[in-house]
């Protein structure tokens, strides 16, 4: 046989809360977890355990747990989810199991959102992309305008889901990337500078750069995703003709720090907190070229994350939106 002393030790490395009570719910027990989670201080046990609590809120949690009947049930308690189990042991004991279960809760949560936020997205230029094909087939006498916008209507459509499928690929990557990692081989400013400019060189806006001609330890595809996402997000939603990005390192600190200011108009202030979040987007024009998948800011904020860094926005001096980006240098 286990000595009590080895068993009670054991029970302290059990992530869950164990507490036993007897039939006038005297506490006999708990293990680490419970004290801690119940926050018990100096209490002695065989003492009635309404007696020994302190705190208002676990109080009530605990006249909660004895009123329920069932032996299994979830309760919330303060942005905890718990699991409580209740066992009678030799008609005396009574022990009481206590999971935090909220990581997992919020998980399920967190996948079912998803794959609910995928569906929609993709359904829709998909609905789009068969609507127009079926007019296109089931009407042979349709003038070649006509055919010509639909089959251009297809296309925008496809490509649609091409940058849906796409940025949630490489946000899916950035998702299960740890960080711990090391770029090898540096990358000139001036070389991806080089490959932006053309990229926008026939736009209706000119995006201006201005950077420190340097290499960095970032990995090139995150370095051209974040810019693309924040330039691309500046020419699409403000009104100047310029869009001002400014590469510059930090040369005691290793950090990197892209600004992409544009010229408004500023973000509303209720929407700030929002515009980070996957597939939030204000451009509802769904198969236009204005058109977004709402993932450009989160996969900003997730590269932004690998690095160290953070992104953050705020009002710049040209009455429009600054995005600045910091990443720390992985070497
Ligand atoms: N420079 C900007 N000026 C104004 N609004 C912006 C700017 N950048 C982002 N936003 C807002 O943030 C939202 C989310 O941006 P993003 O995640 O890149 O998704 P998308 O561009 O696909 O809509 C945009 O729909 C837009 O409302
Ligand atoms: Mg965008």
């Amino acid at each position: 046989m286990i000595k009590a002393d080895i068993l009670s030790e054991i029970l302290d490395k059990v992530n869950d809360a164990v507490l036993v009570l007897d039939k006038d719910r005297n506490l006999l027990f708990a293990n680490k977890s419970a004290v801690n989670l119940i926050k018990l201080k100096n209490f002695e046990f065989g003492k009635n355990i309404f007696n020994i609590l302190s705190d208002l809120e676990i109080i009530t949690l605990f006249n909660k747990i004895f009123e329920k009947a069932e032996d299994s049930f979830e309760i919330k308690f303060k942005d905890r989810v718990l699991n409580i189990r209740k066992y009678l042991l030799n008609d005396i004991y009574k022990i009481l199991i206590i999971s935090d279960i909220t990581a997992s809760v919020n998980y399920k949560t967190f996948k079912m959102e998803l794959v609910g936020n995928l569906t929609h997205e993709l359904k829709t230029p998909i609905a789009l992309i068969m609507n127009y094909a079926e007019t296109l087939l089931l009407n042979k006498d349709l003038n070649d305008e006509k055919k010509e916008q639909f089959v251009s209507n297809i296309f925008e459509s496809a490509k649609r889901l091409n940058d849906l499928v796409s940025d949630i690929i490489l946000l899916h990557k950035l998702e299960n990337e740890s960080g711990n990692f090391v770029v090898k081989v540096p990358v000139k400013i001036q070389d991806i500078v080089g490959e932006l400019k053309l990229a926008y060189d026939n736009g209706d806006k000119s995006v201006l750069f201005e950077y420190d001609d340097v290499e960095v330890f970032i990995n090139k595809t995150h370095f051209v995703s974040v810019l693309s996402n924040l330039i691309d997000n500046a020419i699409k939603y403000s009104n100047g003709k310029n869009v001002l990005v400014n590469i510059k390192k930090d040369k005691i600190k290793d950090f990197i720090i892209i600004s992409v200011d544009d010229k408004g108009p500023v973000i509303p202030d209720d929407e700030l907190g929002r515009i980070f979040e996957r597939f939030y987007t204000r451009s509802k024009s769904r198969n236009k070229e204005k058109a977004g998948t709402g993932l450009g800011l989160s996969i900003v904020k997730h590269i932004s994350a690998l690095y160290n860094g953070f992104v953050h926005v705020y009002k710049n001096r040209y009455g429009g939106n600054c995005f600045e980006v910091i990443l720390s240098e992985k070497k």
